[in-house]
């Protein structure tokens, strides 16, 4: 059972806002910000090189801390920038050639739908949607009977952007695993907010952020690439981290996930996020994730009784990603009148999912977000604050 009382005195933020938008940017909590400080601190007064060498053994502890937070060895684990970086890194790495096919989800994030755009373009690969089920996730039975040998990838989001549905990830896996498809999970929304193992879930490479349901800082995401699939992926990009220079005219690449890293990081965030994925284990993921559930039906039953609010989340299981439309007025207009009582939500504009948003023919959500450290009284407010706007 966690305790909220004790997650809201961690959680300085909650003093100051009903903050219903941990999708986008969660608060964070103290053990995050005391280790982002005294880093920043003693690089104020050291250096940053000095600094970087007298927290060596912090910093070297942080890959087996996010492995372990998703049941992954630390040699399989990359730090990146972002969550869409680590996504690239993995994405342009591997061996795709014109005639190649990509399965992916109606619900695909923007930069990914993106970058499927660019390959096809430039390499001439074909992206293909796989159907949802009438409950709104990915179709695991549609997915296997659009496998054929042309398939060289199947990626899904766990959790979309732009919705409140749970995709199937573990049975996606078994199906790419039985038909030797190379298998990329977005699950930038999902990690802290549910429990993740990749060896139960069997993708070969997973990507996530620190600053949305993990509450660690922002600029700073990783990435999960099983050992034994490594050596599929060729690295877009070399340098002095990645590969060794072997004079006069050689190199090596790294025989680690690391292979996908930069030399240069931002270290104080490399340690909130460290801290963060501590701070996520320590209350237990799984309680996190009850919690979270039951927040999120409790803001989709009491918005669901407000007139002229439609809940527009899909799913059989849904998250704490509550998405709605106020008739006659645009998301953007709700977020600010929200904003006004110190309430804070986002938005899904129609680019955020093109594919999915456009199919639903959607110009706009507010996103309420909710977290394990919101309370019911807080749920509460929003929705009556709902009812006055709307
Ligand atoms: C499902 C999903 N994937 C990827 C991303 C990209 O994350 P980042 O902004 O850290 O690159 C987002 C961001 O909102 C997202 O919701």
């Amino acid at each position: 059972m966690i305790d909220v009382d004790k997650l809201r005195a961690d959680t300085p933020g909650t003093d100051n806002v009903i903050h219903l938008n941990s999708a986008g940017s969660s608060l964070m909590p103290l053990p995050v910000i005391d280790a982002i400080r005294s880093y920043l601190d003693h690089e104020i007064g050291y250096g940053g090189y000095e600094t970087q060498r007298s927290f060596k053994n912090e910093l070297d502890l942080v890959y087996s801390t996010l492995g372990e937070l998703i049941n992954a060895e630390s040699h399989e684990m990359a730090i990146s920038d972002s969550a869409t970086r680590a996504w690239d890194m993995a994405f342009y790495s591997l061996p795709l050639e014109a005639g190649d096919r990509i399965l992916t989800t109606t619900t695909e994030y923007v930069s990914n739908w993106a970058a499927y755009l660019q390959l096809r373009d430039s390499k001439g690969i074909t992206v293909d949607v796989v159907p949802n089920t009438g409950s709104g996730e990915l179709d695991v039975g549609a997915l296997e009977s659009m496998i054929d040998d042309t398939v060289k990838l199947i990626t899904l989001n766990h959790v979309p952007t732009n919705s409140g549905v749970v995709n199937p990830a573990r049975a996606v896996g078994r199906v790419a695993r039985e038909h030797g498809v190379p298998y990329l999970l977005d699950a930038c929304q999902s990690v802290g907010q549910l429990p993740i193992d990749v060896a139960e879930i069997g993708c070969d490479m997973l990507t996530t952020t620190s600053r949305k349901y993990l509450r660690g800082p922002r600029g700073v995401g990783f990435l999960y690439i099983r050992s034994d699939f490594l050596e599929h992926l060729s690295p877009v990009f070399v340098e002095l981290l990645t590969a060794t220079v072997v004079l006069p005219d050689r190199y090596e690449l790294r025989h680690d996930a690391r292979r996908f890293e930069t030399w240069e990081k931002n270290y104080a965030n490399v340690l909130g996020l460290s801290a963060a994925a501590e701070y996520a284990m320590d209350l237990g993921v799984a309680d996190i994730w009850e919690r979270i559930q039951s927040l999120g039906s409790m803001s989709r039953m009491l918005l669901g009784e407000i007139d002229g609010v439609t809940v527009r989340d899909l799913g059989a299981v849904k998250c704490g990603i509550v998405t709605f439309e106020v008739e006659g007025r645009h998301a953007l207009e709700v977020r600010e009148l929200l904003s006004e009582r110190s309430i804070n939500v986002s938005i899904s504009t129609p680019l955020s999912a093109p594919v999915d948003m456009h199919e639903r023919g959607i110009d706009g959500l507010v996103r309420a977000s909710v977290h394990a450290f919101n309370t019911e009284e807080e749920i509460d407010e929003f929705a009556a604050a709902i009812g006055v706007i709307s």
